[in-house]
């Protein structure tokens, strides 16, 4: 009877002296270990959404946990019967050559130091952009004429370019820089970032949010008007389909990258940067498998699960969910989880891609090889479309072009810009969200041990930046369930 109090009245010692253990732990840490987290046994996470977010945190979550004395088990899904999402080729077949096309996301620069870095890992061969038809000239369409146009030679390129804007081109090379850097500083991430805001108050990139392309540099940076109208306002219409009077400034940037980088592309694709970190990862890939409910739960001990239903019928339960696909667009009953935010409003864009002969009476020109092979466009309210360039030069003499616009290219439209075509693939996209001054960013972790990979996307919607976002991420789970090890060792 005795021994049977004495043992009772330990066990509540002991328990009493854990929990102040734990109690007092928990405030050398940005977060709350819960004692119910304090559970023995391998970690679950389950990863909704197989694009660049969705692989990049399998592929991290992996390598972060690999010598660890916390085995992570991780099952991927997927609702199409690939992996990529936004970054998606196709196969175009023409007189038994394949020509491998981006439909999405086609391009990065060489200071995207994830996708650079995974590349050279697998073994991916990086190709310059404009290898497909390298001889292609940039101009700047209005709807009835080129306010500029690239010549082959660089020369007198440069000089045209200073007698119409004096310095101004010099002096936003700078500011890009200056910007580029503070982001950069991104990539050392000692402690994990829980919301955007405060991320970007740590980069010093608060303006760059809040304010529109157009007042920030007309405004705050004094760059001339014709300038921004004829080589800022193009790149923006090109990358993320908006005027400079609608995108935020970091949009603008994001959109200006590419003029003081390299730009790079995988040969074969893109999309294989993602197979392999989904392949390097070990996780369960469940292709063709759409999630339809997530549903939160807490057990009698007070563990929080989250139980995933697909629609074919499989249920699996996990301790961590990573949500890798913009939320609206999931078509997932979310169950006792909290899931509020200011919805992100998505841009739709077209992608066509045609095989064909441009007219060069449409451009006002007298004959085909007058007509610039790269075409960007003004904000004139005036033009069919948002770009159109040559990707690739068949061996039949035609050329392959892809079009991006806001609305579908008619037949009747490509019957007036094309003398001739022989193939057309139509694609419509979600594309990217609407990159909105101040907008309100959704939280990274939506609830407790459920993430949002796509909260960095109303800021900046690239393959690099959903990896720094998962990445995040991915330090957060570390830093809680590794240190959550190291307490019970200590114990
Ligand atoms: C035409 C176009 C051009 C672009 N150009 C570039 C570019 O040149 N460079 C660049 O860096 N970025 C570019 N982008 C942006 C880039 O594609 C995106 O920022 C990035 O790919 C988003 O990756 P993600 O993993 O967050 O989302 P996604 O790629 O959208 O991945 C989400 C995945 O989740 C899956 N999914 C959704 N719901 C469910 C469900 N219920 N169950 C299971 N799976 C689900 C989807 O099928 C999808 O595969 C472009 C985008 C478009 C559309
Ligand atoms: C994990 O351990 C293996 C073998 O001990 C080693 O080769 C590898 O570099 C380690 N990985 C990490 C991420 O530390
Ligand atoms: C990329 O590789 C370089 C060189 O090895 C390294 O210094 C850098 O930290 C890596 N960056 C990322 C994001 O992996
Ligand atoms: C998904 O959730 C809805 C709403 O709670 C429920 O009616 C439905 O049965 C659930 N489906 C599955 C497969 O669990
Ligand atoms: C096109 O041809 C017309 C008349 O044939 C001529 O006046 C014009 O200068 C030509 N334009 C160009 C750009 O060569
Ligand atoms: C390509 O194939 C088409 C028929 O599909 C044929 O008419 C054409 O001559 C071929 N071109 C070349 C260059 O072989």
């Amino acid at each position: 009877m005795v021994s049977a109090r004495i043992k009772k009245f330990l066990t509540i010692l002991i328990l009493l002296i854990i929990h102040l253990i734990t109690h007092v732990r928990s405030f050398e840490t940005p977060f709350q270990v819960p004692l119910s987290e304090l559970q023995t046994g391998p970690k679950k996470v389950g990863i909704i959404g197989a694009g660049a977010g969705g692989s990049s945190a399998a592929y991290f979550l992996a390598n972060s946990f690999r010598n660890t004395s916390i085995p992570v088990s991780i099952t991927v899904y997927e609702k199409e019967s690939v992996v990529g999402g936004r970054t998606n080729s196709i196969i175009f077949e023409r007189n038994n050559t394949k020509y491998v096309v981006e439909m999405g996301a086609s391009i990065f620069v060489e200071i995207n130091y994830h996708l650079i870095n995974a590349s050279k890992k697998f073994g991916l061969e990086l190709i310059s952009f404009t290898d497909g038809y390298p001889e292609a000239k940039t101009a700047v369409w209005d709807g009835t004429q080129f306010v500029f146009e690239e010549t082959s030679n660089t020369f007198w390129d440069i000089v045209k370019l200073f007698w119409k804007y004096g310095w101004t081109p010099i002096k936003i090379q700078r500011i890009i820089k200056a910007i580029i850097d503070r982001f950069l500083k991104g990539y050392d991430l000692t402690e994990p970032f829980y919301n955007i805001d405060s991320e970007l108050e740590r980069l010093h990139l608060v303006l760059e949010k809040q304010y529109t392309g157009q007042y920030y540099f007309s405004e705050l940076k004094n760059i001339n008007q014709l300038y921004l109208q004829h080589l800022v306002e193009p790149m923006t219409r090109v990358n993320y389909a908006q005027n400079l009077g609608e995108i935020h400034a970091m949009g603008t940037f994001i959109s200006l990258a590419p003029q003081v980088n390299k730009i790079v592309c995988v040969r074969g694709g893109n999309h294989q940067i993602f197979e392999n970190f989904i392949k390097h990862s070990e996780a369960d890939l469940k292709l063709s498998t759409k999630v339809s409910n997530v549903t939160k739960i807490i057990n009698d001990e007070g563990n929080i699960k989250y139980e995933i239903v697909t629609k074919d019928g499989s249920v699996d339960t996990f301790d961590a969910v990573i949500l890798a696909a913009p939320i609206q667009f999931t078509e997932i009953r979310f169950i006792n989880v909290n899931v509020q935010m200011k919805e992100i409003p998505y841009i739709k864009l077209h992608v066509t891609l045609i095989a064909g002969r441009l007219n060069p009476e449409y451009f006002g020109r007298n004959s085909s090889d007058e007509v610039p092979q790269a075409i960007l466009t003004t904000n004139s309210g005036k033009t069919d479309f948002l770009s159109l360039a040559a990707r690739v030069k068949l061996e039949n003499g035609e050329i392959l072009y892809k079009i991006f616009s806001q609305h579908s290219m008619s037949d009747e439209l490509l019957d007036r810009i094309f003398t001739d075509r022989s193939s057309i693939y139509r694609k419509v996209w979600n594309s990217y969200p609407r990159l909105l001054p101040n907008q309100e960013f959704p939280r990274v972790e939506l609830d407790d041990n459920f993430f949002y990979v796509n909260s960095y996307e109303p800021l900046i919607s690239t393959m690099e930046t959903e990896c720094v976002s998962s990445n995040n991420i991915v330090k957060m789970l570390s830093q809680r369930w590794i240190n959550v090890e190291k307490v019970k060792a200590e114990l």
